[in-house]
């Protein structure tokens, strides 16, 4: 394997792939360089722009610890996660579309009982949260635990703010016995996702914008049902066409309809799949 040249690498590099034994792995690693090499070609990628690559991919990294994501957040604005979450979740008509995760749930957060306020002295405006858990035959999931999580009105996520020590607009809850839920918080506003690192120059060279439209976060697990990660979205919000990070369903956006007393009110049902082997 001497004089490999432009026209011989691709088939090289996969053929000393030939022993892998995993076959998914096989197979992954065969399609990557397969489709790295033909960018490459496409683009006429010189050595300079080669480095700039290697060097924009490092700092992504360095930009990474346990509170910020820059992978992800790349993944996101690449709309590599909401293409991977929409091949992976082709639900039966009438479920609950499943939406990107985000990188901002975080586990073992403060469980409340229906109705109670999971702002926790987050910034904005009172906001009741409510609506119900069914199954696709309009059946309700008694106990589903719902984990709800949003950012405030400054846009922040609690997990954002530097020594801020307990939970705010987050929490767990579980439904009723007929399946129903609610709560209090308070309304989502847009916000930009994070732009002080390599994702925010990548963003600013493209000329795009950093904003996703309002919404709050729900993951809700249930014995015998898919567990469905999704938002629900505030209609009339300016980024529901230009999400940065494309996760927008037209079915997850609600009105969220303002009270005599200047609350909010949002009202949404989820329709969770039922398990592989239940249907
Ligand atoms: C979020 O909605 O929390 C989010 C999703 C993707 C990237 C950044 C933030
Ligand atoms: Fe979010």
């Amino acid at each position: 394997m001497r004089n490999v040249n432009q026209d011989t690498i691709t088939q090289a590099v996969i053929a000393r792939l030939a022993e892998t034994p995993d076959p998914r792995l096989k197979e992954i690693m065969t399609s990557l360089v397969q489709h790295l090499h033909a960018f490459a070609r496409e683009v006429k990628l010189t050595e300079a722009e080669w480095f700039q690559g290697i060097d924009f991919l490092t700092r992504v990294g360095q930009k990474c610890d346990d509170k910020r994501q820059e992978f992800i957040l790349l993944s996101d604005t690449l709309g590599m996660s909401m293409l991977t979450v929409a091949m992976n979740n082709d639900k039966p008509a009438g479920c609950t579309e499943a939406t990107v995760f985000g990188p901002f749930y975080v586990e073992g957060a403060p469980e409340f009982d229906l109705g109670e306020d999971v702002a926790g002295g987050a910034p904005g405006v009172p906001c009741e949260v409510r609506g119900r858990v069914l199954g696709l035959n309009g059946e309700p999931v008694p106990g589903a635990e719902l984990h709800v999580w949003q950012a405030d009105a400054e846009g922040m996520y609690d997990v954002q703010r530097e020594g801020l020590e307990h939970a705010q607009a987050r929490g767990v809850l579980h439904a009723s016995k007929d399946g129903k839920y609610w709560f209090k918080s308070i309304l989502a506003e847009a916000y930009p996702i994070p732009t002080d690192g390599p994702v925010g120059e990548m963003l600013r060279a493209t000329r795009r914008h950093p904003w996703r439209p309002a919404h709050l976060h729900f993951m809700i697990k249930a014995p015998g049902y898919e567990t469905l990660i999704t938002h629900v979205f505030r209609n009339g919000d300016t980024y529901l066409d230009s999400d940065a990070v494309f996760g927008v369903r037209q079915s997850l956006i609600a009105d969220w309809v303002k009270q005599p007393d200047g609350h909010y009110l949002v009202e949404y049902d989820f329709v969770l799949n039922p398990a592989k082997g239940q249907h």
